[in-house]
Parts: structure tokens; sequence; C-alpha cells
């Protein structure tokens, strides 16, 4: 059994799903229009413009079986597109638990009703969250990884280098630190770092001589400005040159890899023997993770070769289902393009 840490999660909406333990739930509720940090935030009328799904026909046919012999988490809620799916095509026949560590993702579970129960939390702390609504064991579990096209959207989350707004980068109060901090505080060698190995940057060190040249940095654009001064000259690419930057200072303030694969590993640790967990990524350094997790969990016996009888003991706890990644199709991309870089990986479990 992996190690769970404590979760400090909170619970929106309650229905008590099947299969529980009959401990009570927690019925907190949170406020409804919320942002880290006091943020004000732009309120959303439109779910889909608040998130298209990625690749929602694949996660029916892959969870909706699933529901009928237990409890299935979204993990990763946002706009609900995935639960909403899921719910319609399995109608009575589902019990949902939907997780988001950012307050405002949740304020969309409040429309869905059914057996759904909505947590604020972090899925890195998805095995308390589950033990604190008294659930043992799941049937399914989904991750769609990264953020949602709202929080990209609103300025006041600083997600976005085309968007003036304050450094902020948090997707939920959760987290220990934002990107001015990064930008403001950190030694050079710590944002070099962070840049060249969350970002990808070829010239990470250069973009970080600028950035701590021109503290204090106090909005987005103003950030964006410095780095693209930095690297201009360089070999022009299709993508803005802050790109990295930024994707590395979010990934950064969200600890997301270490989240993954924390979350993984509960997850693993949860599902019932037949049970799924099905993963969205959206850049190689997530999809490596989840990739490389399932085949370890795939794997049997470690033994040297050269032993003429297993003495390790170790049996596969997973199989894993989609040998390749499944990607979307053209016309999917057509219509949302966010969905373009989206892999998608099934495991499925096979023993504790
Ligand atoms: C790509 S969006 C999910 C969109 C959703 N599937 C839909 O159809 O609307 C990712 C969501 O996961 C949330 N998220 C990312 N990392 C998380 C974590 N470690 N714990 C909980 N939620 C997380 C983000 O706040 C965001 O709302």
């Amino acid at each position: 059994m992996r190690r769970r840490r404590s979760s400090e999660c909170e619970c929106l909406v309650h229905r008590q799903p099947p299969g529980t333990k009959g401990k009570a739930p927690d019925s907190a509720r949170l406020p409804l229009v919320s942002a880290p940090g006091g943020l004000t935030v732009n309120q959303h009328s439109n779910r889909d413009a608040y998130h298209l799904p990625v690749m929602a026909d694949e996660v029916v046919e892959w969870i909706g079986p699933m529901a009928r012999d237990g409890v299935v988490v979204d993990a990763t809620f946002g706009g609900g597109g995935h639960t909403r799916r899921l719910m319609k095509a399995m109608g009575e026949h589902i019990e949902m638990v939907a997780i988001d560590r950012d307050p405002e993702a949740l304020e969309n579970a409040t429309a869905l009703g059914g057996s759904l129960t909505a947590v604020r939390g972090n899925f890195a702390d998805l095995g308390d969250i589950l033990d604190s609504h008294g659930i043992e064991m799941v049937a399914a579990v989904l991750f769609d990884l990264g953020v949602s096209s709202h929080q990209f959207d609103v300025d006041a989350r600083g997600f976005s280098y085309r968007r003036t707004g304050p450094l902020d980068m948090r997707m939920g109060d959760d987290a220990d630190f934002t990107a001015a901090d990064i930008v403001n505080e950190w030694p050079v060698e710590d944002i070099t770092e962070t840049i060249r190995t969350l970002g990808e940057e070829p010239r990470a060190r250069r973009v970080a001589l600028a950035i701590v040249a021109a503290r204090p940095l106090k909005t987005t654009t103003e950030l964006a400005a410095v780095i693209e001064d930095a690297l201009a000259g360089g070999r022009p690419g299709r993508r803005h040159p802050a790109r990295r930057t930024f994707q590395a200072l979010r990934m950064a303030v969200n600890d997301e890899l270490g989240s993954i694969r924390a979350g993984l590993d509960a997850a693993i640790d949860a599902l019932r023997i037949g049970g799924r967990c099905v993963v969205i990524s959206y850049h190689s350094l997530e999809d490596r993770i989840v990739k490389r997790r399932f085949a370890d969990g795939a794997t049997g016996c470690i033994c040297p070769p050269e032993l003429p009888v297993c003495v390790c003991g170790r049996e596969p706890e997973l199989e894993v289902l989609t040998k390749r990644p499944l990607t979307p199709s053209e016309d999917e991309i057509a219509t949302n393009p966010r969905a373009r870089s989206a892999k998608f990986r099934v495991a499925a479990k096979v023993a504790s």
C-alpha cells in the first residue's frame, strides 16, 4: 500500500454513493464564487465556453461500462464536460465523485444534480478524499490533465501570456506560492532549472537572466515582453516565445508532475479489480509519467533472467489496454484545436 498525503478537501454537493462505509458526509459548502488569493474572477454563463471536453466519446466508451460496478471518479472536473457526458450516457446507473482544486470549477457541479459528489481538493490526495467520503473502492478514475480553457481565459488568474493579469497561475489556493514568487524571488539557477526541465526551453538560462534583471515583475504581459526580448534574434518558431516559460511556471506553481505521480498511485490503489484508470495528457512530460506508471504496474517478475525460478514474487497489478495512446480524430481537432496534442491511455487493475 502506498502512503497517502493528508487531504484538505471540501465537499460542495454530496449524495451518499453506493459501496460506502456509512461515514457521515462532509457537507461543508464552498462559496459559489471564489478564487485563490481573493482575486476577482469572471463569471461564466455557458459551460461549453468554460471548457469543451476532449475525447468525450472515448471517455464514455472506456468508462461508461464501468459505472454499473461502482463509483466513477472524475479527478479533474473543470467545466464538468466529461462528467456530464458520462451521466447522460449512463443515466441512473452512475454514481460519480468529481474533484477539482479550483473552487470556480466546482460551481459547474451544482447544475448537474443526480448522483454526484463534488469535492474541492487535489487529486494527489485522492485516497484521503475517498476515505473521508467512506468510499473503499472505485470502478474508474478519469484524469484530464492540465488547465481548463476557462482558467486560461480569465485575465485575473494570470495563466496567459496574451492577457494582462497578475503573475498568479495557482489552480487553487492549495498551491504554496505564485508565479510572482518564482520570478521575483527565486535565484537565477532555480529559475533556469525550472524553465529548462518543465518548459523544455533550450535557452532557459538566457530567459532566467533576463527575468532576474527585470525585477520586480508584476504582470503576465510584462513578463512575456521580457522573454520575447531575451529570445529575440533566435530562430523564429511557430509558437510564442513565452509559451515554454509560462508552461514551466504554471507547472511549478501547481506541482503538476508531483500531483500526477501521487494521483496515479492513489487511483490505482483505489480501483477494484477490473476497474479502469483513464488519463488524457497534453504534453510529453505528463504522458511519460503516465506511460511509465502504467508500464511499471503491468510488470510482473523482475528477477534476473539467470535465476531458474522467480524469487521476487511480483505480479502485475495492471493491464495496459491502450498499447499506443489513442488520439483525437481530425474532426475533433478541427472543432476543438485544444485537443490537438491529447494522448489517451487506459489501464485496468488486474490484481491488488
Ligand atoms: C483540462 S481541465 C478538465 C476539463 C474537464 N474534463 C471538462 O470536460 O470540462 C483540468 C481541470 O483539472 C483541474 N486540476 C488540475 N490539476 C489538478 C489536481 N492536481 N487536483 C485537482 N484538480 C486539478 C484544473 O483546475 C482544471 O479545472
